[in-house]
C-alpha cells in the first residue's frame, strides 16, 4: 500500500484533511477537560465522594475503561499536536508553542499523579486519591506550575474551541460574537476550576 492509497494518508497530506483531525481531536479533549474538571471538583464535596468517584474510573469495564480512556487521550493529543505543527510549518506561521506545552504539562501531571514517582503519593494513592491529591500540592513550586500551565491552557482554549466551530462551517460573520463569547466563557471556566483546587490547597489549607 502506497501513500496515495490508505485513506489515512490521504487525511494527512490534505491541507483540510488535518484541519479536520484538529478539530476532532479538539473537541474530544475539550469535552475531556469538562469531565476531568467535574470529577476533580469532588474534592471539594468530600473525600468519600472523591475517592468513591476515583475508585469507579478505576473499576469500569472491569478496569479495561480507564486503559480505553488513555490510549484514546493519549493519540488524541498527539494527533492534534502533530497536525497542529505540520499544518503551521506548511503556512510558515509561527511554532504551535500551546501545544508542546500542553503536552509537556501532561507528561509532568502524569508522572504526578498516574504514575506516581513520587513514593510518598503512590503510597497514599492506594488507600485515598484524595489525600494524594492533597498532599501533591503542598509544594508551592508544583502549585506555581500547575498555574501557568492551566493559565496556558486556557488562553489556547480561548480560540482553539472558536476554530472548532470555524473548522465545520459552524461560525458565520453572523454567530462568531457569539461563539468567541461561548468559546472565551468556556475557558474562563475551566481556568477558574481548575486553578481552585491546587490554590484551595496550598493557600487556604484546603484537605489539612
Ligand atoms: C488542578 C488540576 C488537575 C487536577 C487536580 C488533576 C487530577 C488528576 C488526577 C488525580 C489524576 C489521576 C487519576 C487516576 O489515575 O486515578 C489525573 C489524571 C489525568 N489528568 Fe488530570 N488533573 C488536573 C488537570 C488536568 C489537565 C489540565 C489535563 C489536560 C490538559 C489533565 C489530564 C489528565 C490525564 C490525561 C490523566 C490521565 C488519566 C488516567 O490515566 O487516569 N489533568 N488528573
Amino acid at each position: 500500500m502506497n501513500a496515495s492509497s490508505c485513506s489515512l494518508c490521504k487525511i494527512w497530506n490534505s491541507s483540510i484533511g488535518k484541519k479536520y483531525l484538529v478539530a476532532i481531536t479538539g473537541l474530544v479533549l475539550v469535552l475531556f477537560l469538562a469531565g476531568h474538571l467535574g470529577g476533580n471538583l469532588l474534592i471539594f464535596v468530600g473525600k468519600e465522594e472523591f475517592d468513591a468517584y476515583a475508585k469507579s474510573l478505576h473499576e469500569l469495564l472491569h478496569g479495561a475503561g480507564v486503559w480505553i480512556a488513555r490510549a484514546v487521550l493519549l493519540s488524541c493529543l498527539v494527533i492534534h499536536v502533530a497536525a497542529t505543527i505540520s499544518l503551521t510549518r506548511a503556512n510558515r506561521a509561527a511554532s504551535p508553542k500551546y501545544g508542546l506545552t500542553i503536552l509537556a504539562f501532561v507528561v509532568y501531571h502524569l508522572l504526578h499523579f498516574t504514575v506516581r514517582i513520587d513514593s510518598h503519593l503512590a503510597e497514599l494513592a492506594k488507600t485515598s486519591p484524595h489525600a494524594m491529591v492533597i498532599a501533591g500540592f503542598q509544594n508551592g513550586v508544583v502549585v506555581l506550575f500547575y498555574v501557568i500551565a492551566m493559565t496556558l491552557l486556557c488562553s489556547h482554549l480561548s480560540h482553539g474551541v472558536a476554530s472548532i466551530f470555524q473548522t465545520v462551517g459552524l461560525r458565520s460573520k453572523k454567530s462568531a460574537p457569539l461563539i468567541d463569547k461561548l468559546s472565551k466563557a468556556y475557558a474562563w471556566g475551566i481556568w477558574a476550576g481548575f486553578i481552585s483546587i491546587p490554590t484551595a490547597i496550598y493557600f487556604f489549607q484546603f484537605g489539612a
